[in-house]
């Protein structure tokens, strides 16, 4: 049995909360892969984590090997196989995720240079903390050179699994009747959700419902969501995030399906001319260990390549924003 060690910021928070369990349950990884969870959180927070361990290890999990919370990066990324980078400053009522972006940027210089520094040669990343997009890029171009720009990738599952439900629903069928629903961009106001190349039920998405739902209410609908939740909840999301967070690594370490894809923001290399560099959301395909392919050849049509046009000219004006922090 091989082990996998795993380190969780923001240790102490809600979404924390909801998916330290379900890692220690063996649902990230699998029934033949232990786990040495760590939980890392600010030194202010760390008696809490350690609360937080007291449960993990009350839980007697079966393929939990270890567990710690450490306030110290050398000490919780050392040699970590899966940095899973949710420690942030949340948005409130009425902000956008890119409200957050010169406070949470510098958390993500330094989880960068931690990485770099301690994390095992094999590091894979998930940013999480918002705006996840370019706190990535923050992240990545603070560890350098040594952590290789196909182990960067932030969190646009939500967004997916956001848009699958509600489209299955409006079609009056189940998100496992959902395909090809592939998010684009940035995790914010702007993010598309493909339905052009989607289907419901075997059928196109337009075909299924009216296009001009899936145009004026389907996708505000799925960019707002985050936004709903707070104004409904007083506070983000938390265990659908977890659930996106579980379903994003599963992605990535088991060869996707058939002719399946998912959703995820990678390190672009220039398809579909966004920017290489630019951390966007793509439809992918996993190689099973970790590793994937972005899909090519996708149809965009006009209406769909200005939707995405959008989205990307966002990415490039964040990362402007933080210039300073991609020295
Ligand atoms: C979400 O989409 O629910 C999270 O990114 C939290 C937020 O600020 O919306």
């Amino acid at each position: 049995m091989s082990t996998v060690r795993v380190v969780v910021t923001g240790a102490t928070g809600q979404v924390a909360y909801a998916l330290l369990p379900r890692i220690a349950a063996g649902e990230m990884f699998g029934p033949d892969t232990e786990i040495d969870l760590r939980l890392s959180d600010i030194p202010a927070m760390v008696e809490k984590a350690k609360g937080v361990v007291m449960e993990l290890k009350d839980g007697a999990y079966p393929l939990l090997a270890n567990v710690s919370a450490s306030g110290d990066r050398a000490e919780s990324h050392h040699d970590a196989d899966w940095v899973l980078l949710v420690g942030s400053v949340p948005r409130g009522p009425g902000m956008e995720r890119g409200d957050l972006i010169r406070k949470n940027g510098p958390i993500f210089v330094e989880e960068g240079k931690a990485i770099a520094q301690h994390g095992s040669k094999n590091v894979r990343v998930v940013v999480i903390g918002n705006p996840c997009n370019t706190n990535c890029l923050i992240a990545r171009h603070a560890a350098g050179d040594t952590v290789p720009a196909d182990r960067w990738t932030a969190l646009t599952r939500l967004d997916q699994n956001r848009a699958v439900s509600l489209l299955a629903a409006k079609a009056g069928l189940r998100s496992k009747d959902v395909a090809h629903l592939a998010i684009w961009g940035n995790h914010s106001a702007t993010l598309y959700p493909d339905f052009t190349n989607a289907t419901v039920g075997g059928k196109p998405a337009d075909q299924a419902v009216e296009r001009g739902w899936l145009e004026t209410e389907f996708i505000p609908a799925v960019q707002q969501r985050g936004a709903a939740v707070i104004a409904a909840r007083g506070a983000s999301s938390a265990f659908s995030a977890a659930q996106a967070i579980l379903d994003h690594v599963k992605s990535l370490v088991n060869r996707t399906p058939g002719d399946e894809w998912f959703s995820a923001a990678v390190v672009s290399d220039g398809s579909y001319g966004v920017e290489r560099g630019i951390v966007s959301s793509f439809p992918l395909r996993s190689k099973g260990d970790g590793s994937y392919d972005i899909v090519q050849g996708v149809k965009l049509d006009a209406f769909a390549r200005s939707k995405v046009e959008a989205t990307i000219a966002e990415l490039e004006k964040e990362r402007d924003i933080v210039k300073d922090l991609l020295a």
